[in-house]
């Protein structure tokens, strides 16, 4: 069978990574357009760097929990691609083999310049800050490899015909507010089963033809599982 999983940020939240729109959420505390935004890179690179800097080094701090582990021992038994908006690599330790990143991946930098030139696109040690001055290959200020909001997603339309070709589509921990991203829950064929994990009651936000499990991710995760296991 062909399972795809869009995660979200409540996918590392037990992990100890905050998500973005919950109570305690990153945007709750810091702008999203200064911090996270091209045109907030421009204006205020070093308080970007800053951010970013101290979001690379808590990588350092956090493990995969269950639901990451979960989704990667079902390659066992299925073709699984997940398709994530996370930018942490939580995914990735916990033995996922097919992950596309979205939103970009803070254990990487690029140019400023051109952000998608592969020949600046590198692995970066997480504990090492990333300060105005340092260089990508092409001479540009070097910046995190992350997709700001104002900046195309360069793997969408992969991401498209993938989640088109899934047997099963589970989204799990996103709120579905941010585009295009979002809209991947209306590229489904109609025929797939689609299943969404998250612990809010999701009011208004529940897509159609999706069967919502209301639990957090380590649990519901398991119980996705259960259900694709009786398939
Ligand atoms: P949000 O913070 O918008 O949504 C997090 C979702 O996770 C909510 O629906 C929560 O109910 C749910 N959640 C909370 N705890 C959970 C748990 N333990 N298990 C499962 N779900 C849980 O985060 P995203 O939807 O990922 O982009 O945000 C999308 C994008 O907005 C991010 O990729 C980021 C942000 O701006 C960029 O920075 C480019």
């Amino acid at each position: 069978m062909n399972i795809v999983v869009l995660t979200g940020a409540g996918i590392s939240a037990e992990s100890g990574i905050s998500t973005f729109r919950d109570n305690d959420g990153l945007w709750k505390k810091y702008d999203a357009m200064r911090l996270a935004s091209i045109d907030g890179f421009q204006e205020e690179p070093e308080a970007v760097l800053e951010f970013y800097n101290a979001r690379r080094k808590q990588l350092l701090a956090v493990q995969p929990n269950h639901a990451h582990d979960a989704l990667a021992e079902l390659e066992n038994e299925h073709d699984v691609t997940i398709i994530t908006q996370n930018v942490d690599d939580l995914h990735e330790r916990a033995g996922s083999t097919n992950v596309v990143h979205l939103h970009g991946e803070l254990s990487k930098v690029t140019s400023s310049r051109e952000r998608e030139d592969d020949n600046c696109i590198k692995q970066y040690p997480l504990d090492l800050p990333i300060r105005l001055g340092d260089k990508a290959a092409d001479g540009s200020q070097l910046r995190p490899y992350i997709v700001w909001f104002g900046e195309n997603l360069r793997y969408m339309d992969e991401a498209i015909k993938l989640v088109g070709n899934a047997d099963v589509f589970a989204v799990v921990g996103t709120s579905l507010v941010v585009y295009p991203a979002a809209g991947l829950v209306r590229s489904a064929q109609q025929k797939a089963l689609k299943f969404l994990v998250d612990p809010s009651d999701m009011k208004g936000r529940l897509p159609i033809d999706f069967m919502h499990i209301k639990a957090k991710a380590t649990e519901g995760v398991d119980l996705l599982i259960d259900k694709i296991k009786k398939l």
